[in-house]
């Protein structure tokens, strides 16, 4: 039998924050918490801590958009009903009525806070598109194919006007730090770089927000960056919290086929090793484009009513069956009919990327792959964001609220992100709790470091080989 690592090796903390509560993580989970919980409890000391830079996270690469009953002819039970067939009949149909009614409202929210969305004369203004497993028009994107990058760019820019809210970067959390009744009482964490710290050091807290995203890394192939490497889920384990649904991975249909070069990071530097592979979005096939073969073969035909716009398992096993049969890598998606304008105007992003590697959208089928997307499951929680560890929250991809059962629904997740982000908060002002002292951080220190290198890479071939789209009982 394996026994899990209570807790990391790693040298006695070097340096010590005492803060009301720490957030651990900047993508819109995070950042939506710090927002919330700065309005719902006057005076909170928050403190942000982030693995990267503030703008790193998963976020920023979203591009289809958040998914709300926003159209007049649209409701958030139709939404409910599109969120459950999506996930397979494993949802928890409380939480997903909770985010469909309380989502328009929080979308509002931050296009308030000035997330500027593509507009049009429907829907009170917001343009919508729609993705797969959608039967209405209710996804709001920004900037075309850009919608993570504004909304990370608003957030961010109302959490720099809060000079309440401290944060610290580069920082990687370690473990979670219990008092001695078992409530989470803070974390530690390894500082690298530059600032006011160095090293490890421990945060002290009433209440801690996990909000550290995916674990896309852990497969060979995903869209996600190279932060999204599992950290909460496994901080989380180590500290005796229930996780739950971890099978419940979610792969892409049309991450963008980079011959032979193990993805990359655009659009910043090339990064070879972190496997990241540039995301199609969904919205195209939102927008009529077809997953083709090389042939020009519909791959999607007769296989679901909704055929190319199918729930995203749906489209990324038959694309799995289909690469298998023909012994090839990777299909196509033909966007040709789109036409030259609306490829620039709604699919910027997307359009320079493909360009960028040598193909061009508006003349040529874009080559395409399925690739690990987004952790469904994750840490449990109630529906106020509350682990099974009292003081521990969590929100966001890292979380497993039983809104994405075992399927998530598009754009349902920046959507989740901002709905129990604000619930969390809603139970933060109900009181903090006063940990005791916490333990001693050294005192029972396990000896578990972090994965070697050469075992990450061996340990993403496994798991694309072994826990990838297509799988056995
Ligand atoms: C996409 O734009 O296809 C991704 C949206 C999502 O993951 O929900």
């Amino acid at each position: 039998m394996t026994v899990l690592p209570c807790q990391l090796g790693a040298p006695r903390p070097g340096w010590a924050r005492d803060a009301d509560i720490v957030v651990i993580g900047s993508g819109i989970a995070g950042l939506a918490t710090v927002l919330h919980a700065r309005a719902a409890v006057p005076g909170g000391r928050v403190l942000l801590v982030t693995k990267a830079r503030l703008d790193e996270g998963s976020t920023r690469w979203a591009q289809g958009g958040i998914a709300a009953a926003l159209a007049p002819e649209d409701s958030p039970d139709d939404h409910l009903t599109d969120t459950l067939v999506a996930g397979v009949g494993l949802c928890d149909v409380d939480a997903v009525r909770i985010l469909v009614t309380e989502g328009p409202a929080r979308v509002r929210e931050l296009a308030d806070l000035g997330a500027s969305f593509d507009r049009d004369d429907s829907a009170g203004g917001f343009a919508l598109t729609r993705e797969g497993g959608h039967l209405r028009n209710r996804v709001v994107h920004a900037g075309g194919d850009a919608t993570g990058l504004e909304v990370e760019r608003a957030l961010i820019a109302a959490l720099r006007a809060d000079p309440g809210v401290e944060v610290i970067e580069h920082a990687l959390v370690l473990d979670l730090l219990l008092d001695a009744d078992g409530n989470a009482a803070g974390v530690t964490l390894h500082v690298l770089g530059e600032g006011t710290t160095d090293g490890v050091g421990a945060v002290t807290a009433r209440a801690v927000v996990l909000a550290t995203g995916g674990m896309g890394q852990v497969f060979a192939s995903t869209t996600n960056p190279p932060v999204s490497t599992g950290d909460g889920v496994a901080l989380a384990l180590r500290a005796g919290a229930i996780v739950t649904d971890l099978e419940f991975v979610q792969f892409h249909p049309t991450a963008l086929w980079l011959a032979g070069t193990g993805g990359d990071a655009a659009p910043g530097p090339s990064d070879p090793v972190s496997g990241q592979q540039p995301l199609v979005s969904e919205a195209m096939r939102g927008e009529g484009a077809r997953l083709v073969d090389a042939t020009g073969g519909a791959v999607m035909a007769g296989v679901h009513p909704l055929a190319d716009l199918a729930p995203r398992d749906v489209v990324a096993k038959q694309m799995s069956r289909v690469m298998a049969a023909q012994g090839v890598d990777h299909l196509y998606l033909d966007a040709r009919g789109l036409g030259r304008s609306t490829l620039l105007r709604r699919f910027p992003t997307i359009t320079a990327r493909c360009r960028a590697a040598g193909v061009d959208p508006v003349s040529m089928p874009i080559p395409v792959a399925p690739a690990a997307h987004y952790a469904s499951g994750g840490v449990w929680t109630d529906s106020w964001g509350r682990t099974s560890v009292p003081g521990l929250y969590a929100c966001g991809e890292v979380a497993c609220t039983g809104v994405h059962g075992a399927n998530r629904l598009a754009s349902n997740s920046l959507l989740e992100g901002l709905v129990f982000a604000a619930r969390i908060a809603t139970d933060l002002a109900r009181g903090l709790p006063t940990p005791a002292r916490p333990a001693d951080p050294v005192v029972g220190r396990g000896s578990a470091g972090l994965a070697d290198p050469v075992a990450r890479a061996d340990l993403a071939r496994a798991m694309a080989a072994g826990a990838g789209v297509l799988r056995s009982a």
